[in-house]
């Protein structure tokens, strides 16, 4: 029996196995508002047979998004979208999912195939940034942003609370808050971005006090019975980690202690020298250890997608769920090859029946290659 082709229950959501979609941009929208592309994106994946589906990184502000084509949760307008997108993946068998955050000091910058870089100063497309200190994060993003007041922070908390009620109203079953890769709530815990001197820096509790905060505020609008789940990168590969990962893993203790239900355990990407040991499945044992010293139920992406590799870290306890980004975006039927791999029984009903019933047919009758 696969461990990854086992169900995964968490409140009172159920999974259909342990295959889920990570939050990937498609820097498509206007305004914040999805469009014909992620109305095609967004079902094509859940068919494929992932057990949860987790929309793009979704701004909770306009100065909150990474590029001028993310999505946004700030308006009735993007909410509307957002509930048909949700009711796709969930007509497809996945359950929906959706990432909030705020880019930080990461905002105002071009799409990846534009330069990756930041919006030029003086150029209209581009906006002034948020961060906890006027820190710049480097290289290809030198823009500096402006520290955040104590009425930025109220306000960017309840902008998380707002969209999470956006979210939930729209029909998203997981709520993931961004934590991580070097935006908003990452910059608040990272030595490298906030260097504050008041209640929202210094030592670890005030480099937490954003997140849990934020955090505790969602916690009172997203329902109980529904998983409540952050990403977060734990480790940042900069020469000190046992110390970040120590503190990390304290922080995830207080997350759990807060009302969090799941770590998608990342990497920080707080600044532009680490030194991340690329590789296949290099994170799972980082968040093997985070599962086991937190005690809280983790997520883990990069490199996880050789099944028999992603099946093994179920399997052994490494991982309860596998986030498969890139694999996806090559083949949105990756859970089918993932099945036929690891000899999983009848792997053609992992697909809907409208595609399935031809392909055990034709495996049958062996006319064509299904691969
Ligand atoms: C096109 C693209 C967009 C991404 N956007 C997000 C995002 O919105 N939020 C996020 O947390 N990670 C994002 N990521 C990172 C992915 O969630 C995932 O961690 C990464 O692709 C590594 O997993 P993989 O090796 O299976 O692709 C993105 C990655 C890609 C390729």
């Amino acid at each position: 029996m696969s461990a990854l082709f086992t169900p995964f229950t968490l409140k009172d959501v159920t999974l259909r196995n342990r295959i889920a979609v990570p939050p990937m941009c498609q820097y498509s929208a206007v305004d914040g508002v999805v469009n014909d592309w992620h109305l095609a994106h967004y079902p094509g994946l859940a068919r494929g047979g992932a057990g949860l589906v987790i929309v793009e990184a979704t701004a909770v502000s306009p100065e909150g998004r990474i590029t001028p084509g993310c999505t946004g949760l700030w308006t009735d307008a993007q909410a509307e979208g957002m509930a048909r997108i949700a009711a796709s993946i969930a007509a497809a068998g996945a359950v929906p999912g959706i990432q909030i955050g705020h880019a930080g000091r990461k905002a105002s910058a071009n799409r990846p195939w534009e330069g990756d870089d930041h919006i030029a100063e003086g150029d209209p497309r581009g906006w002034d940034t948020l961060s906890p200190s006027a820190v710049a994060f480097g290289h290809h993003l030198p823009k500096v942003p402006k520290a955040m007041t104590l009425d930025d922070i109220a306000r960017v908390r309840a902008d998380f609370v707002a969209a999470a009620v956006r979210a939930r109203d729209a029909g998203f079953k997981w709520l993931e808050l961004h934590f991580a890769h070097g935006y908003l709530g990452q910059s608040f815990f990272s030595v490298h971005a906030n260097t504050r001197t008041d209640q929202y820096g210094g030592d670890f509790a005030g480099r937490s006090r954003f997140l849990l905060e934020t955090l505790a505020a969602v916690r009172e609008v997203w329902p109980e019975n529904l998983p409540l789940t952050a990403r977060f990168g734990v480790i940042e590969y900069d020469g000190r980690d046992e110390q970040t990962l120590a503190e990390s893993i304290e922080l995830a203790r207080n997350f759990r202690a807060g009302g969090l239900d799941l770590l998608s355990v990342s990497v920080g990407f707080s600044t532009p020298d680490a030194q991340v040991p690329w590789g296949p499945a290099f994170l799972a044992p980082v968040a093997e250890r985070v599962r086991r010293e937190a005690e809280l139920p983790v997520a883990a992406a990069w490199g996880i997608d050789a099944p028999k590799i992603a099946d093994r870290t179920v399997a052994d306890g490494q991982l309860d769920l596998v986030m498969v980004g890139r694999a996806h975006l090559a083949n949105p039927h990756y859970p089918y090859r993932a099945a036929k791999e690891l000899g999983v029984e009848r792997p053609s009903w992992v697909l809907p029946a409208p595609y399935a019933h031809w392909l055990e047919r034709y495996r049958a009758t062996d006319t064509v290659t299904a691969d």
